[in-house]
């Protein structure tokens, strides 16, 4: 029996990666900055067996079905190619979300996967290794490998094509990120199938991409300086240009609902009355308001006249993939 447990936080991008250029790696198109956060995070516990005869996953207390098992399975299969350890796995998670929300983040989820692999299989990976692997599950997992503001870059293979950390002296822990949660209940596009419609078919995706690369330019500048202007400048900017790809995709869709932009309005509402804050959202209709801790109470407060309690979350800066004891399974 080999086990192993970490724990992963969330991540949020200012900077988006949306497309891939090789789906079985998980190569991005362009490179991507965001922020871990300590709202979010998955805890997840590990072990192989040969007494196994295949692989199952628990999620919340609950058994997974075949499509679910399926992804945690083509992960585990890398791990076990790595370690050269061919033993099925029983695998245990648990998302921590302050609301039953959907909040439920691919990110933190194989960030904990591949953390908890590393242990139980005895990888001893790198920190860059780790993003590697992290990767190879989900994109943005690579980037929950750390904490505070992380580059990934893009690179060109799979050695090339890791996130890092960046040098902020703590500036990270001025900031803050309220959510908030808006109902959908519209079919969902996936992240996965959202970006791989827009690299095939929207008008814009090149266009897209030579912004991302100046965005990912500003960000830098930004986070070095700590201007907090330019960092939410330039996080609003490319979220927008980054949903706009979507309207441009044939067929066309959006991830945004009325209340999204009930939401943007009242961030514009909020600048122009003075406050600094800046919205960013991802692949769905959770609108995020990146704001300085200082000014955080007060815009929390201002949201919520929009917007009821339990649709806001406060979240700050968080930590990267941490390793647990492992208990016995349970
Ligand atoms: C819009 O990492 O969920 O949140 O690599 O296919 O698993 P896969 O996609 P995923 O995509 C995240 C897209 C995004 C932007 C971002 O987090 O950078």
């Amino acid at each position: 029996m080999h086990n192993g447990k970490a724990r992963a936080f969330t991540n949020i991008a200012l900077i988006k990666y949306w497309g891939k250029k090789d789906q079985q790696l998980i190569l991005p198109m362009n490179s991507s900055l965001s922020l871990t956060l300590d709202a979010f995070y998955t805890e997840t516990s590990v072990s192989f067996s040969k007494d196994y005869t295949q692989d199952l996953f628990y999620l919340d207390g609950e058994l997974q079905d075949e499509k679910a098992t399926q992804k945690v399975s083509r992960f585990l299969q890398l791990a076990r190619e790595q370690a050269g350890i061919f033993e099925h796995a029983l695998v245990y998670s648990q998302n921590f979300v302050p609301t039953a929300a959907g909040l439920a983040s691919s990110a933190s989820g194989l960030a904990a996967l591949a953390g908890a692999c590393n242990d139980a299989l005895g990888l001893n990976l790198s920190t860059t290794e780790l993003s590697r692997l992290a990767r190879k599950g989900s994109g943005s997992a690579c980037r929950s490998i750390y904490g505070g503001f992380v580059e990934w870059k893009k690179g060109h293979s799979d050695q090339s094509s890791y996130a890092l950390p960046m040098a902020s002296n703590h500036w990270e822990d001025d900031l803050a990120m309220i959510f908030i949660l808006i109902n959908d209940k519209a079919k969902k596009v996936s992240s996965r199938n959202g970006m791989q419609q827009t690299v095939e078919t929207s008008l814009y995706y090149d266009d897209w991409l030579k912004a991302a690369d100046a965005d990912i330019k500003k960000a830098q500048e930004a986070i070095e300086n700590h201007d907090f202007h330019a960092l939410g400048q330039v996080t609003e900017t490319n979220c927008l240009k980054m949903h706009a790809t979507t309207l441009a995709a044939s067929p066309p869709f959006t991830y945004w609902t009325p209340d999204s932009l009930k939401a943007m309005n009242k961030v514009y509402a909020m600048r122009d009355a003075g406050q600094d804050c800046y919205f960013t959202m991802d692949a769905g209709p959770n609108v995020k308001v990146l704001c300085q801790k200082k000014d955080s109470q007060k815009i929390y407060e201002e949201l919520q006249k929009e917007f009821p309690e339990q649709q806001l979350v406060m979240a700050y800066a968080g930590k990267g993939v941490e390793s647990l004891e492992t208990e016995v399974a349970k």
